[in-house]
């Protein structure tokens, strides 16, 4: 649990903080937010968190109440005042308090949220063995390159791999691959990875494209387009990513091996680059 939280230009233990039941995150899910990791105290990608975070208010119209100075320096102080070298900071804007009415009301103060709990990255066992993932149709809203705090329906689904004993719920929307409850997805085949575009249909990830970095620095072959179910369930290899997974192998899907049940050779490759990655980051990160 976090100890120290900030709330509307104040910080404070947890428990003393409260919002009105008015709060539009309370009544209608109208809010967005962002899950920062941070390695060592220091926040990673966070130019690009705070990019995505200016493009989800943008798509809600909410006007960004902070600029990226003060985000920065409210992110340092609360990564400073919670224990822990590597946390996972959770922050979130609603479009403020205001008479319950669907329509936008007009000058209210959006409500800032920010608090920060360990991050706890798969365990190397994890990452040795691979995990256990479900598939379901993808019901959601066509508005997933939002990163919404209304999250019912990402919630069901990934309730469905809990239901399963599985770690995430892979999601096919027309017969194409889109992404997972909270994660990205990609997979190998004949040795070329593939992951859908970002578009409408998926979260554009933070990890996502520093996975695509990494795979097109090393000269991986990779294809970013549509993928579809049939190559999905054909996979040799598929692999989900997060800020809190990072890169994590699938080695059953509905209960089938992937491959032969086990993390591939590309996701090992991948899964040491991309630790090397946050290495250096945490070396030259200011
Ligand atoms: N979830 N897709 C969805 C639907 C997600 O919720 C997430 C992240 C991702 C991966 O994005 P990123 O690589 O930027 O973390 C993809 C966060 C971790 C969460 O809601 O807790």
């Amino acid at each position: 649990m976090s100890d120290i939280v900030y709330l509307n230009g104040g910080f404070m233990p947890i428990e003393e903080a409260r919002i009105p039941v008015l709060d539009r995150g309370f009544i209608f899910g109208d809010g967005v937010y962002e899950v920062i990791p941070v390695y060592s105290r220091r926040p990673f990608r966070l130019t690009e968190h705070l990019r995505r975070l200016q493009y989800s208010l943008d798509k809600v119209r909410i006007d960004n109440p902070l600029n990226t100075d003060e985000w920065t320096r409210l992110l340092g102080e609360i990564i400073q005042r919670n224990t822990g070298d590597d946390q996972s900071v959770y922050l979130q804007i609603t479009r403020g308090v205001a008479k319950r009415d669907h329509a936008f009301p007009k000058g209210i103060k959006p409500t800032v949220f920010m608090m920060s709990m360990p991050l706890v990255t798969p365990a190397p066992a994890l990452v040795e063995s691979g995990v256990a993932c479900i598939t379901a149709q993808d019901y959601r809203w066509l508005n997933c390159d939002i990163k919404s705090t209304s999250l019912l329906g990402n919630c069901m689904l990934r309730q469905l791999s809990v239901d399963a004993g599985a770690a995430e719920t892979i999601l096919f929307r027309d017969g194409q691959l889109t992404e997972a409850s909270s994660s990205n997805v990609f997979i190998v085949r004949d040795g070329v990875v593939l992951t859908p575009p970002k578009d409408h249909l998926v979260l554009p990830g933070v990890t996502y494209d520093v996975v695509i970095e990494i795979a097109r620095a090393r000269e991986f072959q990779i294809e970013v387009r549509p993928v579809s179910e049939a190559e999905v369930r054909g996979a040799d290899e598929i692999w989900v990513t997060s800020s809190t997974k990072e890169v994590l192998a699938v080695t059953t899907l509905d209960g089938k091996a992937v491959g032969d049940g086990k993390p591939g050779l590309l996701f090992r490759r991948m899964h040491a680059l991309y630790q090397s990655f946050k290495q250096d980051h945490m070396r030259t990160a200011a």
